[in-house]
């Protein structure tokens, strides 16, 4: 009952709270930060798991776990949350500015200082002059990862705000101001089976967790499938090799593929086998990460997305599936709401 307080545990420390609160609001009340950026159910970054007790979940349940910034206590609880970097704002540089297919660029941010990040994770750049952007740091290609150098993977799309400038107002020394990291999507250390999906620049963060997980965790089985909407939206030859080498299934696919070493399925016609052990990671273009999402879901895998573009929360969720699918008209399509991003 609202204006009651109750007993929340959060990662094992007890605090009081009020009834009707959101387990974001609630832990901040016993000063506890659980990790939030967007608060509108969108980016994910506040998903718990629930232990026990009594909480709302307005929709979002998945898997044992709820958004925080949404459910709210309706009496004692208990949640745990995987430990995350504080986030935090650093200031940097653009260094270089490098093509790597057309259309496609490499954008390598000196920072003024170390800023940690785990794959899968996003930030915000605000380069100086123009809006804010949210994009997830990679790996490079090489390999060769500087602690204070951030890298992106920046698709042009010539009429936006911020991308059409990379080369033209947005030079090497333009000033960068970065906020983060945000997002759920980020890489756990588990035993589980892993599947990765992506679509153009989602293969950044999807990159990322890669490496990290064939570096970090070489037992675990992995298998990706990376999709462009052309062959020319390619531009991880390099990295697909790399992965290939160490044993890693990758699937490659476009529109205008081959069919032999580049696929022209859509990406999530090219799952098979998963099963609820699996552990499934997305990202790219909305309708790509979305079919994906009811793949996963269909086998009782546990999900998790790239952030952005993700439409509409679980709560409506099961309703938007056949229109979902219906509306689907290429998973290789450019997102339309903010051609800045993926
Ligand atoms: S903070 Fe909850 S979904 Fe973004």
């Amino acid at each position: 009952m609202s204006g009651s307080r109750c007993t929340f545990t959060v990662n094992g420390e007890e605090i009081q709270a009020n009834v009707g609160d959101t387990l974001v609001e609630a832990a901040l009340g016993g000063r506890i930060v659980l990790p939030h950026d967007c608060c509108t159910g969108t980016c994910e970054t506040c998903r718990v798991r629930v232990v026990s007790g009594e909480i709302d979940d307005i929709g979002t349940a998945e898997k044992g776990t709820v958004l925080g910034c949404l459910s709210v206590l309706q009496g004692d609880a208990e949640i745990t949350f995987d430990p995350v970097p504080l986030v935090s704002t650093i200031k940097g540089k653009v260094e270089t500015i490098r093509d790597i297919s057309p259309g496609y660029l490499e954008v390598r941010v000196r920072m003024e200082k170390k800023f940690t990040w785990l794959a899968g994770q996003y930030i915000r750049a605000t380069f100086a002059g123009f809006p804010s952007r949210d994009y997830s740091p990679t790996t490079p290609l090489a390999l060769d990862a500087e602690e204070d150098v951030l890298l992106f993977h920046i698709k042009i799309y010539p009429n936006s705000i911020v991308s059409s400038q990379f080369n033209n107002k947005i030079k090497p020394g333009h000033d960068v101001k970065i906020k983060g990291p945000f997002g759920n999507g980020f890489i756990r250390n588990q035993p589980e089976p892993m599947l990765l999906t992506s679509t153009g620049t989602g293969f950044a963060p999807i990159w990322a967790i890669a490496v990290s997980a064939v570096l970090g965790q070489p037992s675990r089985e992995l298998k990706m499938i990376v999709g462009a909407r052309e062959t020319e939206g390619l531009y991880m030859k390099e990295a697909i090799r790399w992965l290939r080498n160490r044993g890693v299934d990758v699937l490659v696919t476009a529109s205008d593929g081959d069919g032999a070493q580049v696929l022209t399925e859509r990406p999530y016609e090219l799952i098979q086998g998963l099963t609820e052990d699996h552990v499934v990671y997305s990202a790219g273009a909305p309708s790509h990460v979305e079919a994906t999402r009811q793949v996963a879901r269909m086998a009782g895998a546990t999900f998790y997305a790239d952030p952005f573009f993700v439409a509409e929360k679980s709560s409506s969720l099961s309703g938007l599936v056949s229109s979902f699918f219906s509306k689907l008209k290429s998973p290789f399509s450019p997102p339309p709401q903010d051609p800045d991003q993926n």
